[in-house]
């Protein structure tokens, strides 16, 4: 099948680079030239493991192309797919859907032949009846068939998340519509995975369904581990005690220092404005998103806190900045409201990521960037475990501890032990544990 790709952003290029695999001819599109121009030359705009060999791989083959240029990308193609940025809309909370709306309308003006459009951005219900009519509109006398395939990928897992999916929603108005993607997706079919086709508008819900979910999990056990603090049990052991359950399931049961990233904050925001439009209390939605915000700040305190109530004039070095490990993804990461809180009150911050420093640099200017953990450690009086990266599972404690100021170990991932650290001479403090 002859695909484009309009936005080549972490969705767009991902999907494009393994429908390409798959063996489709796919040509991603993307306005931002410096983007196409490093692509062109073999680098990836996005840090995503695996992703710089799948491409190359394809671009080799001859299945895979990129370029600015819509009109020669969609020509001739059965399928196009609008993957571009849905950000929460500045001031509201609503998505902002100018990008998807404008890339309909490019589309409009382009297509010269019957073609099937696909909603692979996450956009709120109703959204796929816009798009179609801004096609009819914008090119009467066409019949192209608008239907919507959400993504469900993670970032940091996406090229396995998007080979080998739990399921893939289609939402289809039209037997044209359904029966393309499932000629799309046909390669999967033989890895058995569950295809779900609905009518449009429910494919639509399902995705924020799903993430205001997953947000709801991840919110659930953050306040179940602040209770363990207080009475004296361990979330990890209560964690492993719940997700055994079938009807529960052990993952997105890991306390932390709340959810973040590209997807759950603007999605959940996104859901309760069409909610609130629609006068349906989403409550439940509606704390969670109060509480993550308010745990993000909670957690800068909570090393403060540890360190005698005082940072003022002392140093904090972060481990980890990107909102989860194996992506150098900033957006939203709960570092960002640590930082702040810790610069507030007069502390000075080092950090090293092993991919974000570089995005992540211009959004807090005031914050040291160095070399490694150990060098970001240098003469600290704590150093706080915020993303949990591999690279920061085995670190060495001994080395660690000789050059810091005060042997202060914040672990907001709960990814050591007590007594390993300790034997290091190290104070511990993590998340949903007895203070010491
Ligand atoms: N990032 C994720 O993990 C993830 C997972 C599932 C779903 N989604 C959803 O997928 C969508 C895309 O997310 P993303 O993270 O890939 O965004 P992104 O910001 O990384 O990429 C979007 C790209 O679209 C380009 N673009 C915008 N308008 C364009 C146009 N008219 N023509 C060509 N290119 C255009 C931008 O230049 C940008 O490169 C969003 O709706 C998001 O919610 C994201």
């Amino acid at each position: 099948m002859k695909i484009a790709m309009i936005g080549t952003g972490y969705v767009g290029l991902v999907s494009g680079a393994c429908f390409s695999d798959f063996g489709h001819d796919v040509v991603c599109v993307d306005k931002d030239a410096s983007k196409i121009e490093a692509l062109n030359a073999g680098r990836m705009p996005i840090y995503e493991p695996g992703l710089d060999s799948l491409v190359a791989a394809n671009v080799a083959a001859g299945r895979l192309s990129f370029t600015t240029d819509l009109a020669p990308a969609v020509a001739g193609a059965d399928a196009v797919f609008i993957a571009v940025g849905t950000p929460s809309r500045r001031g509201d909370g609503h998505a902002d859907l100018s990008y998807v709306f404008g890339a309909a309308e490019e589309l409009a003006a382009t297509l010269d032949h019957d073609c099937v459009i696909v909603t692979k951005s996450t956009v709120p219900v109703g959204t796929g009846d816009e798009v179609e009519r801004i096609l009819r509109d914008g090119a009467p006398g066409r019949l192209h068939s608008v239907a919507s395939n959400p993504e469900f990928l993670r970032e940091g897992a996406a090229i396995g998340d998007f080979k080998r999916p739990d399921r893939i929603v289609i939402g289809a108005e039209d037997a044209q519509g359904e029966a393309v993607l499932r000629e799309v997706y046909r390669p999967l079919f033989l890895n058995e995975a569950p295809i779900l086709v609905t009518r449009r508008r429910t494919a639509e819900m399902i995705k924020y369904a799903a993430n205001a979910f997953l947000a709801t999990k991840i919110t659930f056990i953050n306040e179940i581990a602040d209770l363990c603090e207080a009475v004296g049990a361990e979330v990890q052991d209560v964690a492993r005690g719940i997700g055994l359950d079938n009807r529960i399931g052990a993952k997105f049961l890991h306390a932390g220092p709340g959810y973040g990233g590209s997807c759950f904050p603007k999605d959940t925001l996104a859901l309760l404005k069409t909610a609130q439009d629609n006068e349906v209390p989403l409550r439940l939605v509606e704390a969670t998103v109060q509480a993550n915000d308010l745990r993000k700040r909670a957690m800068g305190r909570k090393i403060i806190q540890a360190m005698g109530g005082n940072a003022r004039g002392k140093t904090v070095a972060l481990l980890g900045l990107t909102f989860k490990p194996n992506t150098d993804d900033m957006r939203d990461s709960p570092s960002l409201a640590i930082v702040q809180t810790l610069l507030d009150a007069g502390a000075r911050v080092t950090a090293y990521d092993p991919e974000g420093m570089e995005i992540a640099a211009p959004m807090m200017p005031d914050v040291e960037m160095k070399q490694s953990a150990y060098a970001a450690a240098e003469g600290a009086h704590a150093v706080a475990i915020i993303t949990e990266w591999d690279a920061f599972r085995a670190l060495d404690l001994a080395r660690l501890g000789s050059s810091m100021a005060d042997k202060l170990f914040v672990d907001l991932r709960n990814i050591y032990r007590r007594d390993e650290v300790a034997r290091h001479g190290f104070r511990h403090i993590a998340i949903g544990t007895r203070a010491e």
